[in-house]
């Protein structure tokens, strides 16, 4: 059986190593094994993607670029939303998780895919919103969760965040099955199917973080936990598979997509992004961004998903493998970790 592996998005746990800036030059479609691709940068309250980025040059969600639109828009975690069915002819979507009027509340949210240009950029529609339809009294504050992952395998999405009882922080997760509905492409059926207490450790990571950053060297980790194992592991604290482990500076919003590994480092007014294969040593990407972010999200999608917003209606699963076949034979991408 391939690996299928889950990579936590919590933007904790994990934090990381060291590229060489020297190695900044290698060409993303070289880093991903493939030219057919499509990268999803959720900067602020806009998301753009991108196809066919010019070898030496940065990828645009990696650089300093003013927003298009507003920065209004309430915070929020996004996580990608592709259908339980591998073979399902709906194209993949960035799911939101959001408070609103003291709920917790989503959207769903379309991937445009660049026409006559190598980017396309769209506002998030931030009117467009669906509640979780779930009856719990308590709704976790934005700024009291922790993480928000999405398992394709089995549609769950666990909301993860630091609840308070009796005067107790006791961290907690949320089990929802979020699956499609038919009648209404901006919502998702979704039930809440169990609730329970996580192990500490997974918060007190993100203590130990946060005093190790003072003295800008931390060990940066990253765990993978199986696909269908995210509850017993949360709940009993167990850390899962280290994928990666190198000293470095300190990195921000950290995150795997596709094998890969984005992430951001801050020092003042030096702000920069790195992009790196999470196995492969085959160097990285460095780009100058020298601007924050209230929100940052990085996405890369290859095979049916990709091939699904390129395509459209017209897409074909056959055709699409047989693309990717023949794309790429010697370089293929490492398993796919999201
Ligand atoms: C994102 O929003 C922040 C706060 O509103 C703003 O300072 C920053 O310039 C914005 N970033 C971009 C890339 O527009
Ligand atoms: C879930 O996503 C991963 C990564 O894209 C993919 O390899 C896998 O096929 C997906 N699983 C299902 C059941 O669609
Ligand atoms: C949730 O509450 C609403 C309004 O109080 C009620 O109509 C609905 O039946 C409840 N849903 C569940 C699943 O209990
Ligand atoms: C900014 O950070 C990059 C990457 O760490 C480093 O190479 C560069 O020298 C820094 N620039 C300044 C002006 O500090
Ligand atoms: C980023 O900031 C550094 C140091 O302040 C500056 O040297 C560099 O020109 C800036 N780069 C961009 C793209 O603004
Ligand atoms: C899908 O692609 C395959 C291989 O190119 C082709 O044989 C088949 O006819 C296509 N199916 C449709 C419905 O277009």
């Amino acid at each position: 059986m391939g690996r299928k592996l889950l990579s936590l998005t919590f933007s904790l746990i994990f934090l990381l190593f060291l590229i060489s800036p020297s190695s900044s030059t290698t060409s993303f479609r070289k880093l991903l094994g493939t030219e057919k691709y499509a990268i999803v940068g959720i900067t602020n309250c806009t998301s753009t993607t991108e196809i066919n980025v010019d070898d030496g040059y940065c990828i645009h969600h990696m650089v300093a670029k003013l927003d298009h639109f507003d920065n209004s828009c309430i915070p929020f975690y996004s996580v990608l939303y592709a259908p339980i069915e591998p073979e399902s002819p709906h194209a993949p979507k960035i799911l939101q998780v959001f408070l609103n009027d003291g709920k917790l509340a989503y959207r769903l949210v379309d991937i445009e895919f660049p026409q006559s240009k190598n980017v396309a950029h769209s506002r998030i529609p931030s009117e467009k919103l669906a509640y979780f339809t779930t009856n719990l009294t308590i709704h976790p504050l934005i700024s009291d969760i922790i993480g928000v992952v999405y398992e394709n395998v089995s549609g769950f999405i666990y909301v993860i965040y630091k609840a308070f009882e009796d005067g107790q922080m006791k961290p907690k997760a949320d089990v929802y099955q979020m699956e499609q509905d038919f009648s209404s492409p901006n919502s998702l059926l979704n039930t809440h199917l169990y609730q329970f207490y996580i192990d500490n450790y997974f918060v007190d990571t993100v203590c130990f973080t946060i005093t190790k950053m003072n003295i800008h060297m931390i060990m940066v980790k990253i765990f993978s936990i199986p696909y269908g194992s995210l509850t017993y592991y949360l709940k009993r604290g167990i850390r899962g598979k280290l994928e990666h482990d190198i000293e470095s500076p300190r990195r921000e919003k950290v995150q795997v997509t596709n094998g890969l590994v984005y992430s951001i480092l801050n020092e003042g007014n030096n702000i920069t992004s790195f992009l790196r294969p999470l196995h492969r040593d085959v160097g990285g990407i460095i780009c100058a961004m020298n601007s924050t972010r209230t929100e940052d999200y990085f996405f890369v999608l290859t095979g049916w998903e990709f091939c699904k917003l390129r395509d459209g209606h017209d897409a074909n699963l056959t055709g699409c493998n047989m693309e990717f076949q023949e794309a790429a034979p010697e370089l293929a991408a490492p398993a796919v970790l999201r």
